[in-house]
């Protein structure tokens, strides 16, 4: 496969993904089948837009014996750029309400864990019954506030990622491998339709 011109290395590949979203997937299943009665397990899997598109389309493929609904909120806190400017802003707030419900946030990746933090802390607050989080990357070098991932599924080296929903200035979210990004190339780069 011919590799983008910005990757400078694939740290994960899409056959390692997809092997890591079905082991998620049966883990998250047998935790909500154990924990809760079969009538009551409608968990409500909520996506963090933008980044969780990929992952989550995978994921939740894999969910076996559970049912979900599915549920979006916008949170962003880089606005373009290889650093967080620190703030996560939700700008687009779940549509309906959350008492009682059993949510899963679906995440890209943690890194300083103030993204989940604030979210996790907001649902509680509306009612939610459980909080629970699985992320496809776990960037713990990162981390800022005192937040653990329920489930994992790779340890992420504290560098810049792109990829498998992971961009840069929106871009090279689209590629089906996690990499390392070529930072020196990026700063220099024209982007265009027929690079
Ligand atoms: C990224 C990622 C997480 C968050 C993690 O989102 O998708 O939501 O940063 O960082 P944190 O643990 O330091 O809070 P971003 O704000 O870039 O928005 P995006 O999902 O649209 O890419």
């Amino acid at each position: 496969m011919k590799l983008h011109p910005l990757v400078k290395e694939v740290l994960i590949t899409a056959e390692e993904i997809e092997q890591k979203c079905l082991e998620l997937g049966q883990a998250v299943s047998n935790y909500y089948l154990n924990e809760y009665p079969v009538q009551e397990n409608t968990i409500l899997c909520l996506g963090l837009l933008k980044g969780c598109i990929p992952f989550m389309a995978k994921f939740i493929s894999y969910l076996v014996g559970v049912e979900c609904e599915t549920e979006y909120m916008v949170v962003s806190s880089y606005f373009g750029g290889v650093k967080s400017n620190g703030v996560p802003q939700i700008l687009l707030d779940l549509p309906i309400p959350v008492t009682n419900r059993d949510i899963l946030l679906v995440e890209d990746i943690i890194d300083s864990g103030k993204t989940i933090k604030i979210i996790k802390d907001y649902l509680t607050l509306k009612g939610a019954r459980s909080v629970k989080v699985v992320t496809l990357l776990d960037k713990k070098a990162g981390r800022e506030v005192d937040l653990i991932a329920d489930w994992y599924g790779f340890d992420a080296p504290h560098v810049f990622l792109v990829g498998f929903g992971l961009d840069y200035n929106e871009r090279l979210r689209n590629l089906p491998y996690v990499a390392v990004a070529d930072t020196e190339k990026l700063k220099k780069w024209h982007w265009g339709a027929k690079k």
